[in-house]
């Protein structure tokens, strides 16, 4: 049976990008019954920027709440905290010692900071390695990413298969699956969200501070009688990634037609997030105030993922004689 694994970075609050673009799409992977899939909260590779425990601690009950609230149904796969499976550090030091220095000398993720180097953590240099480790630990076949991993992937690929011509046939190669048609949501800024731009929008927010994340959507003065064209506009750009053909159509119609204002639309776009995510709000801010739910979920994970963990482990060490 194929194995699909997944990490999340716990380096903020979940938002429309994440859930659009990656939450919903693997879980609904994690529905196909021919795949055996895991899903983890990468919490020590954002120990490479978030040295704060409370920050940390928050952001990945927040991200663990957001995917049990998107309906991620844990009997069907192994949901799990990297930082609960020390396995994976310690394989991540066997992985070092067959990894080329170059190789991470050339990692986007490394060289876009190369300017400051003075800034650069070795955690951070190292980045690449642990990302390798979390997929071969386990055996997994599939690894979906987006685009921006592409090359962690093919880092991941290289360093099993080096290990491999030198050990024998111990890990599996694993192959990215890069969804090209999934959309890229859109900021309140209208640059990509992201939670490094500030731009993001907050579905679990409570009702008013939601309303005020809609309303701080950039637009431009056109006054509210002329016609507008949505296309160019930050808010129909977000509404179109969660509407339905019918309510784009309706908006779009409003834009063209005059007389309808900006704040219209932020409404519109409110009330949609409010009703198209009614269940996921709910849900949320129940794990959010139940913590020993989320917990219980990730032990159960990390149990089965430790397993499979040291199985790998074992054979690695047995392979080169530890
Ligand atoms: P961020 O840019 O907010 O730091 P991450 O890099 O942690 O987000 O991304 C987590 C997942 O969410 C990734 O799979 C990424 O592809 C997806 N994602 C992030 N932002 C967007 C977006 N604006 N549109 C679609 N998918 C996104
Ligand atoms: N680096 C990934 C990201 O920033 C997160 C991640 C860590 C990951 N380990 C992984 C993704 C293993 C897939 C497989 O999005």
């Amino acid at each position: 049976m194929a194995r699909v694994l997944t990490g999340i970075q716990s380096s903020g609050r979940p938002h429309l990008g994440n859930l659009l673009g990656a939450i919903l799409p693997a879980i609904q992977l994690t529905e196909n019954e021919k795949q055996e899939s895991l899903l983890f909260i990468a919490d020590l590779h954002s120990f490479t920027t978030i040295k704060d425990p409370e920050v940390r601690k928050e952001n990945t009950k927040s991200i663990a709440a957001a995917w049990l609230a998107c309906g991620l149904d844990t009997s069907k796969s192994i949901f799990y905290r990297q930082s609960k499976i020390p396995e994976v550090c310690e394989l991540t030091w066997f992985l070092n010692c067959v990894t080329p220095y170059p190789m991470l000398a050339n990692a986007h993720s490394f060289k876009d900071k190369a300017d400051r180097l003075s800034d650069v953590n070795a955690g951070l240099f190292d980045y690449p390695v642990l990302m390798a480790a979390d997929i071969i630990l386990y055996d997994a076949n599939i690894v979906p990413v987006g685009k921006d991993q592409r090359q962690h992937i093919e880092m991941t690929r290289d360093i099993a298969k080096t290990f491999n011509h030198q050990f024998g046939e111990v890990f599996v190669i694993p192959e990215a699956r890069i969804d090209d048609e999934v959309m890229t949501i859109p900021g309140t800024d209208g640059q990509k969200m992201s939670k490094s731009y500030g731009n993001i929008i907050d579905v679990f927010l409570p009702e008013k501070q939601l309303k005020k994340n809609v309303m701080s959507i950039l637009t431009d003065s056109t006054p509210m009688e002329e016609p507008k064209d949505p296309d160019v506009c930050n808010v129909y750009n977000i509404y179109k990634t969660v509407a339905n053909d019918e309510q784009k159509i309706e908006m779009r119609n409003n834009y063209r037609g005059g007389n309808y204002g900006y704040g219209h639309a932020k409404t519109a776009l409110f009330e949609l997030i409010l009703d198209k995510f009614k269940e996921e709000r709910r849900m949320f801010n129940h794990f959010m105030e139940n913590e020993p739910a989320i917990e219980q979920h990730l032990q159960e994970g990390e149990e089965k993922a430790r397993a499979i963990a040291h199985k790998v482990l074992s054979r690695v060490k047995n392979t080169i004689g530890f």
